[in-house]
């Protein structure tokens, strides 16, 4: 079987690796990368998982912080690119849902790749089987609110000022997004969809953040303090 996904993956991978570029893309760039690393550096994590690493970038981040890195994706294009950036790396095909690991990492990351996972129980589990016990499950992702916009998101109202539209909060659904010649599916949840599953592995919540931009063009910021974009948060398995 392809493993290649029906999600847009596939078709988007050239345009992402252009969009990430080595610095990653804005919200990488100017908001998420600081906050993330310092969750990752001096904190003694020997190995990592990285789910739905993509094209390999933030495994490469964990490398450079002294931890060695397994990344897994479904997107061959994305893996190909991680392997030519990394050919040293340790680059796996596959799914969150059905990868098999056994309580072999110190640290498992979702780098906004929860919101793409179809089934987020099958991959909430798996991820919390894949950590050691008294393991880190480090997860950044796009925050309830924003996945709340699609299809309207940011709109002119009729007097022209730029809103932005949440409704069918409470209703899980995917929907297309696309930016730049990347197209993908992204899954709405409520947040306490996340937190309930997190919860019911008797994960701990340890750290949860909405970090705000660092440095980047105002404009694009004074968008990210009117609506959170992201969030993140550290979870540890009971030791
Ligand atoms: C938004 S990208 C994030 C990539 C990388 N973590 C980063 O921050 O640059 C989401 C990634 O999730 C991957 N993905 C899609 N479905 C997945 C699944 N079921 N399990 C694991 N990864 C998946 C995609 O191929 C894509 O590489």
């Amino acid at each position: 079987m392809n493993e290649d996904v029906s999600d847009g993956w596939a078709e988007s991978a050239a345009a992402w690796i252009v969009e990430q570029g080595e610095d990653g893309d804005y919200g990488r760039r100017f908001v998420l990368d600081a906050p993330m690393r310092e969750r990752i550096e001096g904190r003694g994590f020997r190995n990592a998982l990285d789910v739905g690493c993509g094209e390999g970038r933030f495994c490469r981040i964990l490398q450079r912080a002294g931890i060695r890195t397994t990344g897994i994706d479904p997107t061959e294009a994305l893996l190909a690119r991680a392997r030519e950036l990394d050919p040293n790396g340790d680059y796996r095909l596959g799914r969150a849902e059905t990868m098999d690991f056994d309580a072999e990492f110190d640290l498992v990351v979702s780098y906004l790749s929860l919101i793409d996972m179809p089934d987020l129980a099958a991959s909430i589990a798996k991820m919390v089987a894949a950590l050691r016990p008294g393991g880190t499950l480090l997860i950044a992702n796009l925050t309830s609110f924003l996945t709340a916009g699609p299809p309207e998101g940011w709109t002119r109202d009729s007097d022209g000022v730029l809103r932005f539209a949440i409704d069918h909060y409470m209703e899980e659904r995917v929907a297309w997004v696309s930016w730049r010649g990347i197209r993908i599916q992204n899954w709405h949840r409520p947040l306490s969809h996340y937190m309930t599953l997190l919860l019911d592995h008797g994960l701990q919540l340890r750290l949860f953040v909405e970090p705000t931009p660092a440095g980047g063009d105002p404009g694009r910021n004074a968008l990210h303090l009117r609506v959170p974009y992201f969030h993140i948060m550290e979870w540890q398995k009971p030791a």
